[in-house]
């Protein structure tokens, strides 16, 4: 069958877009579905519907990673997988990660509605704690499934709210059996929203993404000494407070200064005990590099720390550091970046090569086989916020890309 004209269904991607949107609706458009919470568990149970209704073949692994797998005329090679998360953070819009998983539903609907079946195997999968907002590190289920974490840490690792990793998994019904990894794909390609302003200001386009940045988390929690606001006399402060407020203003400075892809943010910040006339005894907050070198990620680290240490010694506080995630900076594979611009110019679509600012599954699967990402606009690139949009149109355009690249790799 010539399947050039073929396309996916818009209604199909928008119902279920909205369907999984309506569970952890946070009633302004946003999101909260936290990795392994109730409304996560809601979610999956919707997906798994969903994947077994469309006849795909349904396993999830120890880390609580879904596969929906679809039978190829040789099922003997090796899988063509697609996929992304499902979680969100507290405050997330309805299509970071859910577009990805969503759209690669989308893609089998439109397959089995017109009876193709392709030669290679194809997968849908959703990966565990993407977000890394309730456990950390984040995209902690495709690090699992790639390597690069053993599966009893990932079981081990404790929540913001104190829970721990494989008992969420226990009690929301997803620590599975299947064999970790399940298989080493003969491409990943994850669709996603871009998050950032960069397509939304060309007015719209297809990115095909062929680097992301690295990322670097750290906890630090800065011990002061707790004291009366009104007596204290400046000179005698060993403020934890003020300390947090100057680590905020150095990584602004040193972003500023560094210029090119590098970021810096202060994310989280919680003073004790956090009354309006006792000084700060301890401050815990978060720190978040990104840059796409290497080297530039490890000096802006170091110049981190060489700041933290004369910030203690000057106001006479403890600073402790933890690394909470870190991944270097990842070169997605330039032939399936390649193969999505083609694609994406022969269905008609304006497209340009991008770089990724947010982390994604994409980046773990990236160091098990040929990987690349297609981005879609995000109006005004706004994300992580329940003003979270794509416009629908352009929504469509990605899955179609997504369509004919898996129809690519899975016929080659
Ligand atoms: C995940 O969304 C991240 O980039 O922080
Ligand atoms: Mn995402
Ligand atoms: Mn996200």
């Amino acid at each position: 069958m010539n399947t050039d004209l073929l396309r996916i269904e818009a209604a199909d991607l928008r119902q279920r877009l909205q369907a999984l949107g309506r569970i952890g609706d946070t009633g302004n458009g946003g999101c909260c579905r936290l990795a392994l919470s109730d409304a996560d568990r809601e979610g999956r149970d919707l997906v798994v519907g969903w994947m077994r209704e469309l006849g795909l073949r349904v396993q999830v692994d120890p880390v609580g990673n879904i596969f929906g797998w679809r039978d190829g005329t040789q099922p003997e090679l090796p899988p063509v997988m697609t996929g992304s998360h499902i979680d969100t953070v507290a405050t997330g819009g309805r299509y970071d990660g859910n577009y990805g998983v969503l759209a690669g539903l989308t893609v089998v609907h439109t397959l089995n509605r017109v009876g193709i079946t392709t030669r290679h195997p194809l997968c849908v999968a959703v990966f565990t704690n993407e977000e890394g907002a309730r456990f950390q590190p984040d995209m902690l289920g495709s690090l699992v499934y790639s390597g690069g974490l053993s599966l009893a840490d990932a079981h081990a690792t404790r929540a913001i709210d104190g829970a721990v990793l494989v008992d969420e998994l226990r009690r929301i019904g997803y620590l599975g059996t299947a064999p970790l990894p399940l298989a080493r794909p003969r491409a990943f390609v994850e669709l996603h929203i871009e998050q950032g302003p960069v397509l939304d200001a060309e007015g719209g386009l297809i990115g095909a993404v062929h680097n992301l940045q690295g990322i670097s988390w750290q906890a630090l929690s800065i011990s002061g000494q707790s004291n009366h606001a009104g007596t204290t006399p400046m000179r005698l402060r060993h403020d934890a407070g003020h300390c947090a407020a100057a680590v905020a203003c150095f990584v602004r400075r040193l972003a500023d200064e560094m210029g090119g892809s590098q970021v810096a943010t202060v994310g989280s910040l919680t003073l004790h005990p956090n009354l309006i006339n006792v000084i700060a005894a301890r401050a815990e907050l978060t720190v978040d590099l990104r840059n796409t070198d290497e080297a530039l990620l490890q000096q802006a680290e170091q110049r981190l720390a060489t700041f933290l240490s004369e910030l203690a010694a000057a106001e006479g506080v403890r600073v402790e550091s933890r690394s909470l995630a870190r991944f270097a900076p990842v070169q997605f594979d330039p032939a399936v970046a390649r193969r999505i611009q083609a694609q994406a110019r022969r269905l008609g679509y304006d497209t340009r090569t991008m770089t990724s600012g947010a982390g994604h599954d994409a980046q773990m699967m990236a160091r098990l086989c040929p990987t690349a990402m297609i981005f879609v606009p995000s109006v005004k690139g706004i994300s992580h916020n329940p003003a979270e949009h794509t416009e629908p149109e352009h929504l469509v355009a990605g899955a179609n890309v997504l369509l004919h690249t898996l129809l690519e790799l899975a016929a080659g």
